[in-house]
């Protein structure tokens, strides 16, 4: 091992109420994956057309988008921590300003959204969100009773071959995030008031162009508080470092996917079932022959669900190459990531509680 990255000269990172903003406009351009699992999450999503819906974490909008078209009549609430990300979701959502409004916030703090959304959406956002607890509780307070949770991030293992590469290189610091394992988000959600609960892990193994490509997506999303730790010239040179250790062009995403409803009394007439939610339908069954990746070793396998109809299956594998090189090693302690260290004041922006950022109808509380 030649190539060690020690002694950062940068604080590490912190996301307990304070976020790092987001380089949006690369992040809108390389944002495919997400983009597309996004659609399959929206599926999920049973919506009359005239419901307010709340985007979790929207990022730059383009699954925002996908959900505003499906609400004709409705409304949608774009909820994000980065204003970089809001300002692109605003350029991107232009023609339809008249039926989104944008809110600066943090998911780990209570959510200024009242009255209470008709469902919620969120897409590769909760794992950035440290306090799983909190996070939950905040959605249910945000939601009306039979209200509809449809949501995907990160899950156990995910990137796995990409930190372990990391690793390999003397960087030892695991990111911000938790990836959670099902059963123990099943059990968080029903604490936090959800019922109906199903939890799944789903493996999306995405192959990227090498070179350019790959090192900006590495860049730009997944390794991005990894650079922030480093010097620019340093975050180069261990961005190419890992994708040296890795097998193939490939991050080994592994997504968590939830579908929920809000408990309490709703409405016999609103509590629809949702197609994932219905005994049988929405769910194709896994061949009895197929092999269980070797990043699910030690998972109950009712944490493991097959993916629904509705996805494209886009995992060129049943089991893929990364998911085994994850394999090699015990899974991650889930839930226990936490950066330690200062926050780095420069770069980031401390989140003032319930500001509207633009669209009609925004306001700045108290004003
Ligand atoms: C990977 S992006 C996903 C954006 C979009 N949902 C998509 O699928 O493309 C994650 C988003 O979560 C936001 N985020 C992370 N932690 C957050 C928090 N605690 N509160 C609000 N937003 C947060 C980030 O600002 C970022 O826009």
């Amino acid at each position: 091992m030649t190539d060690r990255f020690p002694g950062s000269p940068r604080p590490v990172p912190s996301v307990d109420g304070d976020l790092r903003d987001w380089d949006a406009r690369t992040y809108d351009r390389i944002a495919d994956p997400m983009a597309r699992w996004g659609a399959d999450v929206l599926g999920r999503l049973d919506l009359e057309g005239d419901e307010r819906v709340l985007d979790a974490g929207c990022g730059t909008g383009r699954v925002t988008e996908q959900l505003v078209e499906r609400l004709p009549r409705g409304r949608v609430v774009a909820l994000d921590g980065s204003p970089a990300m809001l300002a692109e979701a605003r350029r991107r959502l232009g023609r339809f300003l008249d039926r989104v409004e944008f809110v600066a916030a943090d998911l780990g703090r209570p959510l200024p959204v009242a009255p209470p959304v008709d469902a919620l959406l969120s897409t590769a956002t909760f794992h950035w969100v440290l306090d799983h607890d909190a996070l939950f509780r905040n959605l249910a307070a945000g939601l009306r009773p039979g209200g509809q949770l449809v949501a995907q991030c990160g899950g156990a293992g995910n990137i796995a071959a990409v930190l372990e590469a990391a690793r390999e290189t003397g960087e030892a610091w695991p990111g911000p995030w938790v990836f959670p394992r099902p059963a123990e988000t099943r059990r968080r959600l029903e604490a936090a008031g959800f019922v109906e609960v199903r939890t799944w892990l789903q493996p999306e193994p995405t192959s990227l162009e090498p070179g350019e490509p790959l090192e900006t997506f590495l860049a730009a999303i997944v390794l991005r508080e990894h650079l922030a730790r480093l010097r620019p010239a340093e975050g180069r040179a261990f961005v190419r470092a890992v994708v040296g250790r890795l097998a193939r062009p490939e991050i080994d995403y592994v997504r968590l996917n939830i579908v929920a409803r809000r408990g309490g009394r709703a409405p016999p007439a609103e509590r629809r079932t949702s197609r994932a939610q219905r005994p049988s339908g929405g769910f194709r069954q896994r061949p009895a022959a197929q092999r269980r990746p070797s990043w699910a070793a030690g998972l109950p396998r009712a944490e493991l669900r097959p993916r629904p109809i509705s996805s494209p299956v886009s995992s060129p594998r049943d089991t893929p190459r990364s998911d085994r090189a994850a394999g090699a090693r015990p899974p991650p302690d889930f839930g226990t990531f936490a950066p330690s260290g200062q926050t780095v004041r420069p770069a980031r922006m401390r989140l003032r509680p319930a500001v509207r950022t633009a669209g009609p109808g925004c306001h700045r509380p108290g004003r």
